[in-house]
């Protein structure tokens, strides 16, 4: 059995583990951080090591068995950057923008690199959020930043990256999340997100390869009247990109896009 792209058993200076698909911890929507103590700001110097160690760029408590609304992040993956590491408690996305990006994204939960495919997600979004003192902030974020957040924003509502695969993605995937669910033995495990959530998600998952949501247009009727022959370029990026197939393309460079 191949064994590259396993997470390491056992992290420094913690006890926290990182948690895989089909835990239902990674189904269930978080609880508040009410409490901004040293025991939480404890907890997400551990979740930036594991992060860091992991190889990863971002890391949502869910991850590491704890259902709350909390993730860490930096989108460099370099733990010599470490000014631009975010904690993020109780987040909410305020707007989506209408201009989406596709591109390839892995995850920590789900194998790694055995599990990746394309993902359609915002441009930019406007951010609310507390840090790990309790400190309100609000925020454009762009780029991959943008979508490390939404990631791991999904991580704390219960959905995982490949819900939003296309079906053909989420196919070829299929066998490596057998081979999980085979190896999970601490109980039932919870394999599809819940239902209210997954309609809302926005934007939508992928409904074939290729395709791109319907791109909300403002109601100025210049806009919308003439049907030009000339399709006007919809104003997204797609990442499916250079090699074709999903896989690279794209914003962020390197490797390092497990989340
Ligand atoms: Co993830």
């Amino acid at each position: 059995m191949m064994t590259m792209n396993l997470n390491p058993a056992s992290f420094t200076g913690t006890d926290l583990t990182i948690t895989e698909y089909p835990n239902p911890v990674l189904r269930r929507r978080g609880d508040d951080i009410a409490k901004f103590d040293d025991a939480l700001r404890q907890t997400c110097k551990e979740m930036i090591t594991i992060m860091y160690e992991a190889d990863g760029v971002g890391l949502a408590a869910p991850q590491v068995n704890l259902s709350l609304r909390l993730f860490v992040y930096n989108p460099t993956g370099d733990v010599a950057r470490p000014e631009l590491e975010r904690i993020v408690c109780n987040p909410r996305i305020v707007t989506y923008s209408d201009t989406v990006v596709v591109d390839c994204e892995g995850c920590l939960s789900s194998r790694s690199g055995r599990c990746e495919g394309s993902v359609c997600r915002a441009k930019e979004l406007m951010v609310e959020y507390q840090d790990e003192d309790g400190r309100k902030i609000r925020k454009k974020l762009t780029g991959f930043e943008a979508i490390v957040f939404q990631h791991e924003f999904d991580h704390v509502e219960g959905i995982l990256h490949f819900d939003r695969f296309a079906p053909e993605d989420r196919t070829n995937i299929q066998p490596e999340l057998e081979i999980m669910i085979g190896e999970y033995t601490k109980g039932d495990g919870v394999l599809e997100p819940d239902a209210t959530v997954f309609k809302s998600l926005k934007p939508p998952p992928l409904v074939r390869k290729g395709w791109m949501p319907p791109i909300e247009l403002p109601s100025i009727p210049s806009l919308l009247k003439p049907k030009s022959k000339n399709k006007s370029k919809p104003a997204v990026k797609a990442g499916f990109g250079a090699g074709g197939g999903g896989m690279g393309g794209g914003i962020g460079k390197g490797k390092k896009k497990k989340k």
